[in-house]
């Protein structure tokens, strides 16, 4: 990199964020458009007219013929991507025992959190590998080693995840490119907070008595949920070259809650 460049300065570079219209993808949009890059981001509602760019992509993860869409897109917007971030997830919706799991949800999970980043990395990583550099994050969780009730399909699915993130990050490192994953704990974003109001109507009780009771289950020694921003801001320096050695690392962000070392 030329002199006197900030090491955590994207100007240049080019990158696609998933699920960058809410939440953590949505912050992580707004933090690498700071930090200079150029950023494509998808979902499957378009934003509205007066904030959608032709950056925007309009795709649904759980359709391999959408994620072919979006790299179509990507390499004829912008000719490739240096940043690839993943961060689209899906629990299935359905808080229901494992047993009682169908195929359906199974499917899903698996398509959405798994099969939609491999076959993103398949489309946009081997640019990388040519040019000798870029960088790439997965967006795990928390629950991939901890199997919650009535969410074991997701969970399994993000440890899934961040198995493949690993692997790949052992395969595309000689060529210069660097893949690490982020597992949030708790996160406030809409998702976060959707829980939250299911749990509520659930139990018949209050938002913020849904709140407390959730973060007293989960148990957070920080004292509050991750907010959107952090996860952004940890995202932002593994894609920059302050994080230049930084390889195949799961990185967890959860305010503590993770009971185990
Ligand atoms: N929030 C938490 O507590 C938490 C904890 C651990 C891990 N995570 C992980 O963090 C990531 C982001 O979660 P979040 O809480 O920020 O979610 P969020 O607030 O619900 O935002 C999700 C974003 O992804 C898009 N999206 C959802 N399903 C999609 C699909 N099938 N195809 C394409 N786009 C889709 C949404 O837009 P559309 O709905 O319009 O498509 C939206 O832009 C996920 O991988 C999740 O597993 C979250």
């Amino acid at each position: 990199m030329p002199r006197g460049t900030a090491l955590d300065d994207l100007t240049g570079r080019r990158a696609l964020v998933t699920g960058g219209t809410r939440g953590i993808g949505s912050a992580i949009v707004d933090h690498l458009t700071r930090a200079g890059a150029t950023v494509a981001y998808s979902a499957r509602t378009a934003p509205p007219p007066e904030s959608a760019t032709d950056l925007f992509i309009q795709a649904d993860l759980a359709s391999p013929a959408d994620v072919e869409a979006i790299s179509h897109h990507v390499h004829d917007r912008l000719g490739g991507v240096d940043i690839l971030v993943h961060n689209v997830g899906a629990d299935g919706g359905q808080h229901v025992p494992l047993l009682k799991q169908d195929n359906d949800i199974w499917q899903l999970v698996m398509d959405v959190n798994v099969l939609a980043p491999a076959r993103l990395d398949r489309a946009l990583v081997p640019g990388m590998v040519e040019r000798g550099t870029g960088a790439v994050v997965h967006i795990s969780s928390l629950s991939r080693s901890i199997p919650n009730p009535n969410r074991v399909p997701y969970g399994a699915a993000k440890a899934a995840l961040s198995h493949y993130s690993k692997g790949l990050a052992n395969e595309v490192a000689p060529s210069g490119v660097r893949v690490n994953s982020v597992t949030p704990g708790f996160t406030e974003s809409s998702w976060g907070r959707a829980f939250v109001e299911s749990l509520a109507e659930r139990e018949g009780i209050g938002y913020n008595e849904a709140r407390r009771r959730l973060m007293a289950e989960i148990g957070i020694p920080l004292g509050r949920p991750v907010v959107p921003d952090e996860v952004a801001e940890l995202v932002t320096f593994l894609v920059s070259d302050r994080a230049s050695a930084v390889v195949g690392s799961e990185h967890v962000i959860d305010g503590g809650s993770k009971p185990t070392v």
